[in-house]
């Protein structure tokens, strides 16, 4: 039986193995993946059981997205880009990063229709996963990409890497076509963003990367002011399915009743 993980801290949350144990089922493949809460000092053993097989793949989540690249033999143009890694696999005995979270945002906004070409955005956090909505956001020809976090140097250091990035003060609201919360706040119900959004004129677009729950206060209000709202289920879904054809080289489908297995 083959054997798949995702690693992270906490971990607890993660609903890939729901996913990807359902889809490993629907395709008959002898398979097993679970969760795993790590410690930084457990990385090294990881990545030993990966090189020998005993695990077969990986995805990485928050905090260790960064951290495993110094224990990786290669990595793909976007994990490198990014400095990001969410999928790992095994290659002809050499151990690759790969960034499935790209395409994941990149077919989620498309399953929306929103037109990301000549657009200007505005991200809210620099967490783990910015760097990948923005390398997505500059594939798909964002006219401007302006962004904002409590902590000011995070958002620096990020521009160290996306050179084009217009740094917005924490407080500051800028206009824009599509904002985006990748922030950390709104996982837990009734939490909000301390900043003043009741002024921003309505019909914009409103991304939420938190899938659960399914709509935080910032999804909630935006909507109750007449704007579009979506939240980063589908962006889960297909950075989840990407990983999925990596591994086992069978695209899974996306239906309903996916959709469901991350109701339960
Ligand atoms: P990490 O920072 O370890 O990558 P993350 O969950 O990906 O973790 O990112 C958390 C994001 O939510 C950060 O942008 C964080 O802001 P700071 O850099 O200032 O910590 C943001 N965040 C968390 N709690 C917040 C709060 N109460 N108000 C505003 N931003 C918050």
């Amino acid at each position: 039986m083959k054997k798949y993980l995702v690693i992270g801290n906490p971990i607890n949350h993660s609903q890939s193995p729901q996913l990807h144990n359902f889809w490993i089922k629907k395709n008959n493949i002898k398979a097993v993946f679970e969760k795993q809460k790590l410690e930084s000092s457990d990385l090294k053993n990881l990545f030993l059981k990966i090189k020998n097989k005993e695990i077969e793949g990986a995805n990485v989540t928050i905090p260790f997205k960064n951290e495993v690249i110094s224990y990786l033999d290669e990595l793909s143009h976007e994990a490198e880009e990014t400095r990001s890694v969410n999928t790992i696999y095994l290659k002809d005995k050499k151990i690759i990063g790969h960034n499935t979270d790209i395409d994941g945002f990149s077919s989620a906004i498309q399953d929306t229709k929103f037109n990301v070409n000549g657009k200007k955005i505005f991200i809210i956090g620099a967490g783990g996963v910015v760097p990948s909505i923005i390398f997505s956001l500059m594939k798909m020809n964002a006219s401007n990409i302006m962004i904002t976090n409590r902590t000011i140097a995070k958002v620096k250091k990020l521009k160290e890497i996306f050179v084009n990035l217009t740094i917005c003060e924490w407080g500051e609201i800028p206009q824009f076509d599509m904002i985006i919360n990748a922030t950390s706040v709104g996982l837990n119900n009734n939490e909000e963003i301390n900043l003043d959004l009741s002024k921003i004129e309505n019909e914009k677009f409103f991304y939420d990367v938190i899938y659960n729950p399914k709509e935080t206060n910032f999804l909630k209000n935006a909507k109750s002011m007449g704007n579009r709202v979506e939240n980063g289920k589908r962006m889960f879904i297909h950075q989840a399915a990407a990983a999925f054809k990596i591994w086992h080289g069978i695209q899974p489908e996306i239906n309903d009743e996916v959709l469901k297995v991350l109701d339960q």
